[in-house]
């Protein structure tokens, strides 16, 4: 048993874990490297094996609830369950035993793919799409741990009649007056990535109405997985996973004879390692996205590290005043934050700004504040004393540009390297930055307009410098506070 394993399980009631683990047959003390150097620390990842996407988020009875597409067989995709976690703050988070698993010889004996959960006459209630061929199914419970799934499974047997896609799944159901909805992930064959609306009265009985919006397939790409469709301030939202390109597109417009018509677009995270996302509304109303982060490295040394995939630090979205969307990690993240070091007027002029070199970690939150109109100016993270590695956050105000350089995050050949990044907006302000690191995940918030995340694997044991540097001229920076942060698991 790892201490992390057991740390996360302890608000359980230790015979009572075991006793329905034995039941379940799932195994709760395995994790998976405990002394792992790129295993993130304070974002959500199951003991071991693969995660992908958020599924099935909802807020019940004081909790945060959070399934996940999940593979009990291993670091690799395959054999799709539903892995549970509940969460009084969306921070810390307590391991439940698997809700869904595919049914050997069923409609859903290739995977139970993802999907969203309400509450339907009072009952917890999931809609997942089965596989193979896609449908859509439910399955209840009456106390969100146990699921029975509806004996009238498939209750959408498959795609409109007439209509040729190359997807269908990923349900999204919201209440709509006295219907119920449901947007489902699609593509027409031969034509670009699609969302299909249905309305029901009771969610086993489902009529297909029309596109809620087809997209071009030059642009959108052919398939959009994991569509999710909300209200936010004046407007509505639409965003889809375009799968060739493993991107998040988001847009926002207005929803009029249930037709959705986009006014404005963009890509949720620019970094390419934000896919999948869901949202929910929390306790108090906010809209909250959680996204799965992919690994950036090869398969092998995935399977090698026994776990793969993490969950984003939840983000609040807001609209902003030109209906683009902002974001912001949820507030209960500096709850985590633990030894702090502060400075005020900081002149960086150069490649290194040595009265930092107290600060070092892999587990760190930083901010920034700039002055406006400064040059290029950086945060070097994970740097080794002998330069070797190190990864950096550029921003080039000018520019209005946010970069992650991952050239020389790692020596290791099996990690993926590249300059990734987005352009932000200052609202002719100082800037502001934020940058959340633990371990192999970085997720930088530029002026909560932009946010752009990334997977590092430094090789070095001392690759944990932090430091300044500024390009092209001096840079002043206003304020600088990096807080050591604390693992969740203890
Ligand atoms: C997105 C996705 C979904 C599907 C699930 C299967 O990452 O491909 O469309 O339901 O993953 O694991």
């Amino acid at each position: 048993m790892s201490i992390e394993a057991a740390s996360s399980f302890q608000r359980l009631n230790r015979r009572e874990l075991l006793r329905t683990a034995a039941a379940l047959s799932f195994t709760p003390f395995l994790n998976a490297g405990n002394n792992d150097p790129h295993r993130p620390r304070y974002h959500f990842l199951p003991v071991q094996n693969w995660m992908n996407d958020p599924n099935g988020l909802i807020y019940w009875k004081g909790q945060y609830h959070l399934f996940y597409q999940y593979n009990p067989n291993g670091a690799f995709w395959g054999t799709m369950h539903w892995g549970h976690a509940v969460s009084p703050d969306m921070i810390h988070w307590k391991h439940l035993p698997i809700a869904l698993a595919p049914t050997p010889g069923g409609y859903d004996k290739d995977g139970v793919f993802s999907g969203c959960a309400v509450i339907w006459n009072g009952k917890p209630t999931i809609v997942y799409t089965a596989t193979l061929p896609e449908t859509q199914c439910l399955a209840t419970s009456e106390d969100m741990i146990t699921w029975k799934k509806y004996q009238g499974n498939p209750v959408i047997a498959g795609p409109p009649p007439g209509l040729k896609v190359a997807a269908f799944r990923d349900p999204c159901v919201w209440r709509e007056g006295e219907d119920w909805m449901m947007a489902i992930g699609s593509g027409i064959e031969g034509g670009g990535g699609a969302v299909l609306l249905y309305q029901s009265k009771e969610l086993t009985h489902w009529n297909y109405l029309h596109p809620l919006l087809l997209g071009e397939l030059a642009n959108d790409g052919p398939i959009w997985e994991c569509p999710s469709f909300f209200k936010l301030g004046g407007k509505h939202v639409l965003l889809v996973s375009l799968d060739k390109q493993s991107k998040v597109m988001w847009m926002t417009g207005s929803y009029k004879d249930r037709k959705f018509i986009p006014e404005k677009r963009g890509i949720l995270d620019e970094g390419g390692y934000y896919y999948a996302p869901q949202t929910m509304l929390d306790a108090a109303g906010r809209r909250v996205i959680f996204g799965w982060l992919p690994e950036g490295r090869t398969k092998e040394s995935q399977k090698d590290a026994g776990w793969c995939g993490v969950q984003a630090i939840p983000r609040i979205l807001t609209l902003r005043s030109d209906n683009s969307l902002g974001y912001a990690p949820i507030e209960g993240i500096t709850k985590l934050r633990g030894k702090l070091a502060t400075w005020r007027n900081i002149d960086v002029a150069g490649e290194t700004q040595k009265i930092l070199s107290g600060v070092h970690g892999d587990s760190l939150e930083i901010m920034v504040e700039l002055e406006p109109d400064a040059a290029e100016f950086g945060v070097r993270l994970r740097a080794s004393p002998d330069g070797a590695e190190e990864t950096l956050v550029i921003v080039d105000q000018p520019g209005k540009r946010v970069n992650i350089d991952r050239r020389k995050s790692s020596l290791s050949e099996t990690t993926d390297r590249d300059v990734k990044g987005s352009l932000f907006d200052d609202g002719g302000k100082a800037m502001r930055l934020r940058v959340l690191l633990d371990r192999s995940v970085v997720e930088v918030f530029a002026n909560d307009s932009a946010c752009v995340t990334s997977r590092i694997y430094p090789s070095k044991a001392d690759s944990l410098g932090f430091d300044l540097f500024a390009r092209g001229g001096g840079v002043r920076v206003k304020s600088l506070s990096v807080w050591e942060m604390r693992s969740i698991w203890s």
